[in-house]
C-alpha cells in the first residue's frame, strides 16, 4: 500500500454501513487520503470505529468536527436527507465535500446547494462511484474519443435476490448502534428508485450525455419492483433502462451504446466484489474490439483518490459534480412522475421529491 507525500485530511460523518464497508477503508488505503477525523451521533459506534480505523480525532457533534481547521474534507455518509444540510454546514466551514448518493430528496434544495458550491469555490463530488469502475471509465472514454454521436443506449441494473448472501461473504460483519441516526424508508418503491436508480441513470447519462425527458412504468416482482425507462438524451440519443430490484439471478449492471463510430458493450459486478467489470468496444474506423483489463477494481476507493488529486492537484474532476447530481435527481424525480402520469416527462419541468 502505497502512500503519497501529501494526503489529504478527511472526515467522515456518519459511521452506518456504507463507511463501515467503503469509506473508512478507502481513505486508509487511497494513495493520497488520510482517515483524519471520524463522526456519529451514536457514541458507540464512534467508540468502536476508532478503536478498528485509529483516527486522529473523534465526534459525536458534527459541527465541532468542522471547527477544527486541520480538517480539509469530508465524506457525508448519512441517509439521503441530511446530505444537503450537512454538505451546507461543510461548505460554509470551508471543507470540501464528498455526498453519498442520491445528492438530496428536493431539486430545489439540490439547486441551493449547486450555487453555493459555486460560490465556495471548493470541491464537491457525488458517490456515484459505478464512474470509477474501469470498464465504464474505458467505454466512458471510448464513446467520447471512437463512437462519437451516440444513437442509442440500453443500460439495465438488477440486484439480486442472493444480494445478503452475497455481501454478507465479502464485507465485514456491521457494527450496529441504538443510537444510529436514520429517515424511515417506509415507502420502499420511492427507496428503491432512490438508492439503485441513481447507479443506473448515472451510467446511462455517463455513456450517452444528458437525459432530456424519460417515460417510465413501474410493476411489482419478486418481492420488489422493476422500472421500464424510455429515455429522449438531449443529442437526440434515444435510450431504454431496466431496473429490477431484485432479480432471480447474479447482481448485475450492463450498457450497450451504439453510434456512428462504433459501439459498447460492458457488465459490472457486485461493487463490493472490487472486482472491475469487463467491456468490449469496437471501433468501425479499426474493424477491431479492444477490451481494458481493470486490475484495481476498487471503485470506492479510486472515487476517493480521484477526489483528493482534484483538491490537491487542480486535476479536472472526473467524478459526479453538483451538476450531476442535480440533473441525476431531476432524472429520478421525472421516473417517478411518469410513473404515476404515464406520460413522458421533461427534467426540465420537475420540481419536488421522488
Ligand atoms: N455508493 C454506494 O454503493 C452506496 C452503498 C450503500 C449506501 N450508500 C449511501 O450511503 C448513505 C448512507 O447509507 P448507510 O446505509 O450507511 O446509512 P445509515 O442511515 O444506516 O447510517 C448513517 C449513519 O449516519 C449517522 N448520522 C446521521 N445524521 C448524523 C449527524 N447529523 N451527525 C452525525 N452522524 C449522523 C447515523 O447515526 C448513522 O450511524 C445513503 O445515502 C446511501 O444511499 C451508497
Amino acid at each position: 500500500m502505497k502512500k503519497e507525500e501529501r494526503l489529504l485530511r478527511i472526515g467522515i460523518v456518519g459511521l452506518g454501513p456504507v463507511s463501515q464497508a467503503a469509506h473508512l477503508e478507502a481513505c486508509r488505503r487511497g494513495r493520497n487520503t488520510e482517515l483524519y477525523a471520524i463522526c456519529d451521533l451514536a457514541d458507540d459506534l464512534v467508540t468502536r470505529m476508532a478503536a478498528l480505523h485509529q483516527p486522529q480525532s473523534t465526534y459525536s457533534n458534527f459541527d465541532r468536527m468542522l471547527e477544527d481547521p486541520r480538517l480539509e474534507a469530508v465524506i457525508v455518509a448519512t441517509s439521503d436527507a441530511f446530505h444537503v444540510p450537512l454538505a451546507q454546514l461543510a461548505l460554509a466551514a470551508g471543507k470540501h465535500v464528498f455526498v453519498e448518493k442520491p445528492l438530496g430528496l428536493d431539486v430545489e434544495a439540490c439547486m441551493d446547494l449547486e450555487r453555493l458550491v459555486a460560490a465556495s469555490g471548493l470541491v464537491l463530488q457525488l458517490g456515484l462511484n459505478r464512474r470509477f469502475d474501469p470498464a465504464l471509465d474505458f467505454a466512458r472514454r471510448f464513446v467520447a474519443g471512437e463512437v462519437g454521436k451516440v444513437d442509442a443506449l440500453h443500460a439495465w441494473y438488477c440486484d439480486s435476490i442472493a444480494r445478503y448472501t452475497m455481501t454478507d461473504s465479502v464485507q465485514a460483519i456491521p457494527v450496529t448502534s441504538a443510537g444510529a441516526r436514520r429517515e424511515p424508508t417506509d415507502d420502499r418503491a420511492r427507496y428503491l428508485l432512490l438508492t439503485h436508480g441513481s447507479h443506473l441513470l448515472d451510467t446511462a447519462a455517463c455513456l450517452a450525455g444528458p437525459i432530456e425527458a424519460v417515460q417510465a412504468r413501474r410493476r411489482e416482482a419478486l418481492g420488489g419492483y422493476l422500472w421500464s425507462i424510455t429515455i429522449d438524451f438531449a443529442n437526440g440519443a434515444l435510450g431504454h433502462a431496466n431496473l429490477i430490484v431484485p432479480a432471480a439471478g447474479d447482481f448485475e449492471e450492463g450498457f450497450q451504446v451504439f453510434g456512428e463510430g462504433g459501439s459498447v458493450q460492458g457488465r459490472l459486478a457486485l461493487p463490493w466484489y472490487r472486482k472491475a467489470g469487463t467491456v468490449d468496444c469496437f471501433s468501425a474506423r479499426e474493424g477491431i474490439y479492444r477490451r481494458p483489463f481493470g486490475a484495481e477494481g476498487d471503485t470506492y476507493k479510486l472515487q476517493l483518490e480521484a477526489f483528493a488529486d482534484t483538491i490537491l492537484h487542480g486535476a479536472p474532476q472526473t467524478g459526479a459534480t453538483v451538476a450531476d447530481g442535480v440533473a441525476n435527481l431531476r432524472a429520478l424525480v421525472a421516473t417517478a412522475r411518469s410513473v404515476e402520469s404515464r406520460r413522458v416527462v421533461a427534467l426540465s419541468d420537475v420540481s419536488g421529491t421522488v
